[in-house]
């Protein structure tokens, strides 16, 4: 198996992949240093749920903190180079930073339609601090995509969610770096789903390298939903989505068909977890890891757990058995992206006077 992993100074995915992305010699190759994440053995989660050969892939590294500089880097290069001027996104936070940094390097208007009360401090904060145009809707996320799909249908602005299929395009390359640096494809991939865009994109990218030959199998896709925003698990669209994994709470995801033929050609599952695994895997992650991601990323680990817990019920099954599999979780993004979920936990702070023996008290030292 070819590894084409290289550790010079970060090219971007637009260099690195251009021969498996639809560029063109008119294409710009932007480049904010995105791609090239790290891909980090389990030192304790793994243990904990019989797993030895457990990663955990920190898109979460990427510029703006999110997996979404991949598709967005490609949706904006794209766009660039077919003469847009302005690029417009519906998002539950991710998807609006990411559109808004990427338009800003290059100089493009940036238009970002979010739901007003559902989305997280940090994401708005990097949409206004790159300057784009925020628009906070009273409203959730499905709502503002079906305007900003209308918006692109009626005026000349490049939409840039990943009913753009640059988007899906950019993110496949997650799945190219996996298997570069795994040397194959690992037997079990946990991602989180939303829009599903992602899920999408891990399946293109596996299933074209298992075709160039360049991986000799592909994993089996298992994608979790928050059990207040479960779609695709129910198999209905969820009116009024709820979770405290905001990135998530969607309840019409776009790329629906991509996530189940994602499921279905892998042999793979769509499940859904409570806020209360949520929140627990978040918490272990960071504290048993030193990972902080957001809550939606945590979802996945969320399920991880939920798989180890049903494989040890029906031992003997080995399709669910994962000790000796290689098992990838996706980490999509950063926990200082949410930082009222995080300061939650400030409760847990003990308050000290400013004295050398109160510290020593509090330390247990003396
Ligand atoms: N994790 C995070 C941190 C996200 O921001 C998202 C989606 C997902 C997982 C799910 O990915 O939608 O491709 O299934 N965020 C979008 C946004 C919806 O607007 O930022 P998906």
């Amino acid at each position: 198996m070819s590894s084409t992993v290289s550790n010079s100074a970060r090219e971007g995915i637009l260099r690195r992949y251009r021969d498996r992305l639809p560029i063109t010699d008119a294409t710009p190759m932007l480049c904010l240093g995105e791609g090239e994440t790290p891909l980090v053995l389990s030192r304790r989660l793994g243990e904990r749920v019989g797993c030895r050969r457990l990663y955990f892939k920190l898109e979460m590294c990427n510029p703006t903190g999110s997996f979404k500089d991949r598709g967005m880097v490609v949706a904006v290069a794209k766009a660039m180079e077919e003469g847009a001027r302005a690029v417009l996104c519906a998002s539950t936070g991710n998807t609006s930073a990411s559109a808004a940094a990427y338009a800003a390097h290059c100089g493009l208007e940036a238009f970002v339609l979010v739901p007003r009360d559902n989305i997280a401090r940090g994401k708005l904060a990097q949409a206004v601090a790159h300057g784009a145009r925020v628009l906070a809707l009273q409203g959730n996320f499905d709502t503002a995509l079906e305007i900003a799909r209308e918006i692109s249908r009626r005026h000349p602005v490049a939409i840039v969610n990943s009913v753009n299929p640059n988007r899906i395009q950019g993110q496949k390359t997650a799945a190219f770096e996996i298997v570069d640096a795994l040397a194959d494809a690992p037997d079990i991939l946990f991602i989180p789903v939303g829009n599903a865009g992602n899920i999408t994109a891990y399946w293109l990218g596996f299933v074209e390298y298992y075709q160039a030959e360049l991986a000799a199998r592909k994993p089996r896709i298992m994608g979790w939903q928050a059990a207040g925003a479960a779609p695709i698990v129910r198999g209905e669209p969820v009116e009024q989505p709820e979770t405290v994994a905001s990135a998530i709470r969607i309840g019409n995801p776009a790329s629906w068909k991509g996530a189940l033929a994602a499921r279905d050609e892998s042999g793979g599952a769509i499940e859904a977890v409570t806020d209360e695994e949520i929140m627990d895997a978040y918490r272990l992650l960071a504290q048993e890891e030193g990972i902080f991601a957001e809550p939606a990323s945590a979802a996945c680990v969320a399920g991880l757990l939920k798989h180890a817990l049903s494989a040890k019920q029906s031992k003997g099954t080995p399709e669910l058995d994962i000790a000796d599999k290689t098992v990838v979780c996706i980490i999509t993004g950063h926990g200082l992206k949410d930082p009222e979920t995080a300061l939650a936990i400030e409760a847990e702070m003990t308050d000290v006077p400013a004295e050398l023996a109160a510290v020593e008290r509090a330390m247990a030292l003396t």
